[in-house]
């Protein structure tokens, strides 16, 4: 029997991301690693890395530089760059930092152990291909270990859009779909340790097409699939690209009780001229009528999107539009962001805005978010909501969990425990949460 090896994990960028660091740690479980909260003596560091803006990828290499000093204090110690930038820049990574022993791009995960063993032999090992074999499939099953009551599943990942700004495509790859009953189990293992809570993950989750026992699915069909797991009593999805919010997929927002009233739809300009320009192929009025239909099938569903400011050619006339979109829309929650040039991406070739105007366009959008997400919180004040408890507060008897509508609320001097879900009367909104009392 090996001792135990310490494995630190650090996670940037998306959700798929943290789901990916949950499922590597597993996977290196079983060649004899845990997890530690500290890069300190640790045998084993990763990084799992997001390209989707110049700062994030920049992050990876002064992050690096640091672990200089382990690495001379141990040299027994791996570092390792997963992820989109290992996936992008993985050869230079190696080039750059001679301290990197591994680089492993996301669909070559399930490789990683038997990368690990190689760097223990003295190699430096990198893994970047799209393989014909399914990393899902090969990946270790999930440990049987409780866990945290809210837990992601990725059920697809790359992306076929090619927005004309975005990196995803080229670093997750082509859209695939995993097979229903592969979700399904899964999901009911997740259940097992003690799960109530699943975000199903993509980049397009909306186009999920997985084959399942009677033919191919689409994302409502299997969620309401996964609506037929005893104690999984919710259920999200993100993110959805505005082409892919089928008639179905609608509906069941106003009839499936497990599905929250929360939609992550990111349109990211509201000027037409723009869109085009971004490769969007939809328009502002046609993301508007949509809203629509969803609220229509869901009344009280909390919209929330993305925004980018300062794309090249963007004027002021297409910002106001951007602008007036969201007045329109009237957000409970966006996340904005000034254009970042991603070199081999289409738009890196255009004309750029100035820097200080994309700045300024900024605060202006990010000052009229904040105005509604504030709005939208503070009209819960008075309602009663569900809320799953996910961990004790800082004060003696407090909980904090989160609302149907993804709002933080926490509740003092209660008997709940972790993974309750319970009605709460809201009685007061603070700037980041609510505050209630359990009815
Ligand atoms: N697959 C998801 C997430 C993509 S990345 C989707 O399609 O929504 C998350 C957000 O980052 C995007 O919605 C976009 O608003 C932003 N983003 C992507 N590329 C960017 C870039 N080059 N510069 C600035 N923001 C960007
Ligand atoms: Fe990127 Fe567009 Fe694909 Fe989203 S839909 S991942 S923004 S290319
Ligand atoms: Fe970043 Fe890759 Fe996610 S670029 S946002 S970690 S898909």
């Amino acid at each position: 029997m090996t001792a135990t090896k310490k494995l630190y994990i650090k996670t940037y960028g998306c959700q798929m991301n943290v789901y990916d660091s949950e499922r590597m740690s597993e996977a290196l479980g079983g060649a004899g690693y845990e997890t530690t909260d500290s890069p300190d003596g640790a045998d084993m560091i990763l990084l799992n890395t997001c390209h989707i803006r110049e700062k994030a990828a920049e992050k990876v290499y002064s992050e690096l530089g640091r672990f200089k000093r382990l690495k001379a204090e141990n040299p027994e110690l791996k570092i390792g760059v997963a992820g989109c930038v290992a996936q992008a820049e993985g050869e230079e990574i190696m080039r750059r930092q001679p301290l990197v022993d591994l680089v492993v791009g996301p669909q070559s995960y399930h490789r990683l152990p038997e990368m690990e063993a190689r760097t223990r032999g003295g190699e430096r090992a990198i893994d970047t291909d799209f393989p014909e074999e399914d990393k899902f499939e090969k990946l270790r099953s999930r440990p049987k270990a409780r866990r945290g009551p809210a837990a992601f599943l990725t059920v697809q990942e790359g992306c076929d859009k090619f927005c004309a700004f975005c990196v995803v495509p080229y670093t997750r790859g082509a859209e695939m779909s995993r097979p229903v009953d592969r979700v399904m189990s899964e999901a009911r293992d997740l259940v097992e340790r003690g799960v109530r809570e699943v975000t199903l993950l993509g980049q397009n989750v909306n186009a999920y097409h997985g084959q399942g026992p009677t033919g191919e699915y689409s994302l409502a069909r299997l969620i309401r699939t996964l609506s037929d797991i005893d104690g999984l009593e919710r259920i999200r999805f993100t993110t959805s690209h505005p082409n892919d919010m089928t008639d179905d997929l609608i509906a069941a927002h106003g009839e499936c009780e497990k599905l929250m009233p929360y939609l992550h739809l990111p349109v990211q300009s509201g000027s037409d001229r723009i869109l085009k320009r971004m490769n969007r192929s939809h328009t502002a009025e046609s993301y508007l009528r949509l809203i629509e239909r969803i609220r229509a099938a869901r009344p009280d569903i909390l919209i929330s999107g993305d925004f980018i400011v300062g794309f090249p050619e963007e004027t002021d006339a297409d910002f106001q539009a951007t602008m007036d979109l969201i007045e329109a829309v009237h957000y409970g929650q966006a996340f904005s962001f000034k254009y970042s040039t991603r070199p081999g991406t289409p738009a890196a070739e255009r004309a750029q805005v100035d820097p200080d105007v994309a700045t300024d366009r900024l605060h202006r959008l990010q000052a009229l978010i904040s105005r509604q997400q504030r709005a939208v919180q503070d009209s819960m004040v008075g309602r009663e909501v569900s809320v799953l408890f996910e961990k004790p507060g800082r004060l003696p008897g407090q909980m904090v969990g989160k609302s149907d509508h993804l709002h933080a609320v926490h509740v003092a001097d209660s008997n709940a425990s972790v993974g309750e879900i319970s009605r709460v009367r809201i009685e007061d909104s603070g700037p980041n949460s609510l505050a209630g009392v359990i009815l």
